[in-house]
């Protein structure tokens, strides 16, 4: 699928932008505070509700402005019609539409619009918290598995009871009916992870050549639970959980199960982030981010869109140049930014693309 036009009303600096996008390539050509990261929010805030740089909406909308609008057209594989999805935010309310039809909630709209944004910041991929590494798989089991969300909510819906009931003596005579609740999705929300991490795996084989080469790249996913218990042995987790209980009780938090489970990244068996240098951590991170956009489906048609902000500010002009080789192969479309510097010495000429200029969060096309 490809965004063929967005419309964004309100965002950051833009008052007002529509861009028509070409299915391959499109690069937004700007200097620094024209505008650029402002449309890669907006397209964050289509595909996920929020903005990669700030968690609060008010500061992502215009200055004076009520609310942010983010509309898109999509173009789906296997239909002729676009999809028309958008969504109006501020903080109070958020409506989003599906061709003109009123949506309640955002994994809808997420569905239609698989958008990976790589921007600077995306190396905490590797040298960041866990909770970070859970998001990027589920991010891809959520893509690839229709029953993914339904279950990660129902877990977290239970979690939070148990919890509670941790929290609260007055509850505590439910903690036995949501221990076992939360038991019965371990394995099953552990194994989407696994399916996920498998194509994720795939993708990276497909295409670290040139990008990656060398030294060993692992990815491991735990369970969450100590290594010498079965996920898939309900006795042995509710063991471990009985085992724990005091001290669950004590911090009123659930101390196992696959919301505590750590993706490892490593390099010839080290830790990556303890290893590699910044230059090296950011190729690893773009290299998962855009394996990570391909395995949103297994369908070559239906892999993810790839908008990458400032690519070229800090890599250094060999990996520029393999980054772009690699993009160039890869089959999916892609909505790039970058300083008019920061394309110095690339050659583009082989590729067709559209280009735009952005200054003062207006947009032309060249
Ligand atoms: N809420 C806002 N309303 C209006 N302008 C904003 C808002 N937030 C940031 N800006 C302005 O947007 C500009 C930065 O835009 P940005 O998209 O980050 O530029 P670029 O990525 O091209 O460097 C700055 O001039 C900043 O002052
Ligand atoms: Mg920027």
């Amino acid at each position: 699928m490809w965004i063929k036009q967005i419309t964004v009303h309100h965002c950051r600096i833009i008052q007002q932008a529509q861009l028509n996008f070409f299915p391959r390539f499109n690069i937004i050509l700007g200097d620094n505070g024209s505008g650029k990261s402002s449309l890669l929010e907006a397209l964050c805030i289509l595909s996920r509700g929020r903005s990669y740089r700030s968690s609060r909406i008010n500061e992502v909308i215009t200055h004076h402005a009520d609310s942010i609008l983010c509309n898109a057209k999509i173009k789906q594989d296997n239909s002729d019609k676009l999809l028309s999805v958008g969504i109006q935010k501020n903080n109070k309310q958020t409506q989003i539409r599906i061709n003109q039809q009123n949506i309640k909630n955002q994994a809808e709209l997420s569905k239609a619009t698989p958008i990976t944004i790589i921007h600077p910041d995306s190396v905490n991929l590797i040298t960041g918290g866990p909770s970070l590494r859970r998001a990027f798989i589920d991010w891809i089991a959520f893509y690839q598995n229709p029953d993914f969300y339904q279950h990660w909510k129902q877990y977290k819906r239970i979690l939070r009871q148990r919890n509670i009931c941790l929290r609260d003596p007055s509850q505590r005579y439910a903690l036995p009916y949501w221990t076992e609740q939360l038991i019965a999705l371990q394995q099953p929300l552990h194994q989407y992870r696994i399916a996920a991490l498998k194509e994720l795996n795939n993708n990276i084989k497909k295409i670290q050549h040139g990008l990656w080469d060398g030294a060993k790249l692992d990815i491991e996913l735990s369970t969450g639970f100590p290594s010498d218990v079965d996920i898939n042995d309900t006795n042995a987790l509710q063991a471990i959980y009985q085992q724990r209980l005091d001290n669950d009780i004590k911090s009123h938090k659930t101390f196992y199960g696959i919301h505590r489970s750590e993706l490892k990244i490593s390099i010839n068996g080290v830790i990556a982030s303890q290893v590699v240098s910044r230059g090296q951590l950011k190729i690893l991170s773009i290299l998962l981010l855009i394996a990570q956009s391909a395995s949103a489906s297994t369908n070559e048609q239906e892999k993810g869109i790839i908008a990458i902000d400032d690519l070229t500010a800090e890599l250094d002009d060999n990996n520029r140049q393999r980054l772009i080789d690699l993009l160039i192969k890869t089959k999916q479309q892609l909505i790039m930014t970058t300083t008019p510097q920061g394309m110095e010495g690339i050659n583009l000429n082989s590729i067709e693309k559209t280009m735009f200029h952005v200054k003062h969060g207006e947009f032309e096309s060249i």
